[in-house]
């Protein structure tokens, strides 16, 4: 039985499935997105992220990791959550010599991690680490995958759109707003015309709680698209709710369960929101800044020059790995791109 046929028995028996349980069916189901044998983010897969781009991310973010240790001191520890192949850690460990602990719910991911690793530093969820946690807690494009509820503005009112059937076919189906999602939307949705469509993200912001519960000392680095709920406002009107594949904005979510990426612009007023009741102090950044601020910017002018110099010597081959290295760290500073993305340091 295929994905689709096991959600429409599903939905025969039980009826319409809120957004996020469809969400978390199609991704991480054995069967989902994320959940068989395939690995979905490196460069063959279904999605470039920056750490996929380039090395340089990890190895500017080495700085950031370099800068909490000077300042929290040991026993200290680099864990990323959701790391994918493992090019991030890669990197990081490329740059500079600290223990690292990788999360990932995919089994893919994770024998990519443990190839690159060992599997002694990878770990199916946050629950098997040992604690308390001193350190950088890093999540790269994660938060976007973490399965939202879906509303609808209609008469001034929050309505969900819950999965529910048409014949054979998955299709919207309307219901009344659960008192949690009506909550999460009246504090964090921000400006939303008439039939404007939003994603309530409260596993996001129950993820980051509870990171920072865990962590003792150190920071949280969370690196996504999105922006604040003000600058979401005009993406309202249909909202942001989308499918990846082969590096190309798929068909409509419900269409094709476990064959596409599910994702959606990340909500970080509502982040910033938790981190502030936990008591940490979270700081928002674009990734061009952020990125700039620990040297990358430096790092290419350095580059644009070693590319000049390799032209004038006549080396080719060196003038062509500098000048890929050049392009990489510019697509990484897009400022339309990957420099657009939002970094959400959370200091604990
Ligand atoms: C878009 S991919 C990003 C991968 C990697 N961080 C990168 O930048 O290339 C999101 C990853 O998060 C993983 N993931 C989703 N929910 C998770 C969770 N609760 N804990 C750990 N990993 C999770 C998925 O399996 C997937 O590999």
């Amino acid at each position: 039985m295929n994905l689709k046929e096991h959600i429409r028995d599903r939905i025969r028996a039980e009826g319409p499935l809120p957004f996020e349980e469809f969400m978390a069916i199609s991704l991480y189901h054995p069967q989902g997105f994320f959940g068989g044998d395939v690995l979905r983010s490196d460069k063959g897969g279904d999605f470039l992220t920056s750490p996929e781009v380039s090395s340089l991310f990890g190895e500017t973010l080495a700085s950031h990791v370099e800068a909490e240790r000077g300042r929290i001191g040991e026993p200290f520890n680099v864990v990323e959550v959701g790391a994918g192949s493992g090019s991030l850690l890669e990197s990081l460990l490329a740059a500079i010599d600290v223990p690292v602990q990788a999360i990932e719910a995919s089994p893919a991911a994770r024998s990519s991690l443990e190839q690159k690793l060992g599997a002694d530093r990878v770990f199916a969820n946050l629950e098997e680490l040992s604690r308390p946690l001193r350190g950088v807690v890093l999540a790269n494009e994660l938060l976007d995958n973490l399965p939202m509820a879906v509303a609808q503005r209609i008469g001034g009112e929050w309505r969900e759109r819950w999965v529910g059937l048409d014949g054979d076919d998955l299709t919207f189906v309307d219901a009344a707003a659960r008192p949690e999602v009506s909550d999460w939307l009246d504090r964090f949705a921000g400006p939303v015309e008439e039939g404007g469509w939003v994603e309530a993200q409260m596993a996001a912001g129950e993820w980051l709680s509870s990171v920072i519960g865990i962590l003792s000392a150190g920071s949280i680095v969370v690196i996504d698209y999105g922006d604040t709920a003000e600058g979401l406002a005009p993406r309202r009107q249909d909202g942001t709710l989308r499918t990846y594949r082969a590096h190309h904005l798929g068909p409509h979510p419900l269409d094709e369960p476990g064959e596409t990426d599910i994702t959606a612009d990340v909500n970080f007023t509502a982040l910033v929101a938790v981190s502030e009741r936990e008591g940490a102090v979270a700081k928002l950044h674009r990734q061009d800044d952020f990125l700039s601020e620990l040297g990358l910017r430096e790092r290419l002018s350095s580059l644009r020059r070693e590319e000049l110099e390799a032209a004038r010597s006549g080396d080719t081959m060196e003038q062509m790995r500098v000048r890929s290295m050049r392009t990489e760290a510019e697509t990484l500073l897009h400022p339309r791109g990957l420099g657009d993305f939002r970094v959400l340091v959370v200091e604990v």
